[in-house]
């Protein structure tokens, strides 16, 4: 197809610049799919979950007073809550019922929740404000996006994450929420000797938990154990915890400290 060229190295440089038009967008465009897929590996899956009348009307009239929009800059916290206290964060909240007990009875902290099943976010509304709890803000989307983009830096007191979707299986791993990037995520957006909370119910992923935090240099376990439901811990127990008792499935929970 160069045949009609003048002279080889004109050919040569056309060849270049053949390849480079024609491959060189196309491994640009590769590359660019293999960076959204990995993007949109998520660790959930949006279920269209019935809501019933009354989380509906929470959405639409509790919204406004405990709702944030997820912004893809810092907020500042600060002036977001009443009273300028340290700052809780529970990943993937579920009902809320864990996290509205929190609130309510610890008034000098203030709690931030992030989900991303509606139904769920109804549920907790109606809980917050029958408890009348003023300390809670909730944020309905991925829980890494508003992590990398929405809280800043060496912001939080301590991030709690319960019972995470286990995926348990192995072509699902990768979308289990704990990896060596969430890890690091978590640390650069606690404070100095913040903790991360972690419990599941799941011996495989409890595994994963201890492998890859045991790979981290940003934390320090300060505590782990594993029980039956029949131990006082310092959280309230959750939807997804009882589920697994009734299932018999041992609880495992750890407090992870970041390093100095
Ligand atoms: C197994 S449930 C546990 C709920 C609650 N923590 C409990 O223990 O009852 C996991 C929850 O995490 C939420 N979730 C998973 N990945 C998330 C993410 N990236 N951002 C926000 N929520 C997420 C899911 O929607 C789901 O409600």
């Amino acid at each position: 197809m160069l045949e009609w060229l003048p002279d080889k190295q004109l050919k040569k440089r056309s060849l270049e610049a053949f390849f480079d038009y024609n491959f060189l967008p196309l491994a640009k465009q590769v590359s660019a799919m293999s960076d959204k897929h990995r993007k949109t590996i998520r660790s959930f899956v949006r279920r269209t979950g019935r809501m019933t009348p009354s989380q509906k009307k929470a959405l639409s009239e509790l919204w406004p007073i405990y709702g944030l929009e997820f912004t893809s800059s810092p907020s500042q916290f600060d002036a977001i809550f009443q009273m300028p206290q340290p700052i809780v964060l529970e990943i993937g909240f579920g009902n809320g019922e864990t996290l509205v007990e929190q609130a309510s009875q610890n008034s000098d902290q203030n709690f931030l929740g992030i989900e991303v099943h509606d139904p769920g976010v109804g549920h907790c509304l109606l809980k917050a404000h029958n408890a009348g709890v003023e300390n809670l803000r909730l944020i309905i989307h991925d829980a890494l996006e508003v992590l990398e983009q929405q809280i800043p830096e060496a912001s939080l007191a301590r991030v709690n994450l319960y019972f995470p979707d286990p995926w348990p299986k192995k072509r699902h791993h990768k979308r289990r929420i704990v990896q060596p990037e969430f890890v690091e995520l978590v640390a650069s957006r606690l404070a100095a000797r913040g903790t991360l909370h972690i419990a599941t119910d799941w011996a495989d992923y409890a595994e994963h938990i201890d492998e890859i935090l045991s790979h981290s240099d940003r934390f320090s376990c300060t505590h782990r154990r594993e029980h039956d439901g029949d131990q006082p811990l310092d959280r309230p127990r959750t939807k997804f915890e009882q589920r697994g008792l009734r299932q018999g499935h041992r609880i495992c929970d750890w407090c992870f400290t970041k390093s100095a």
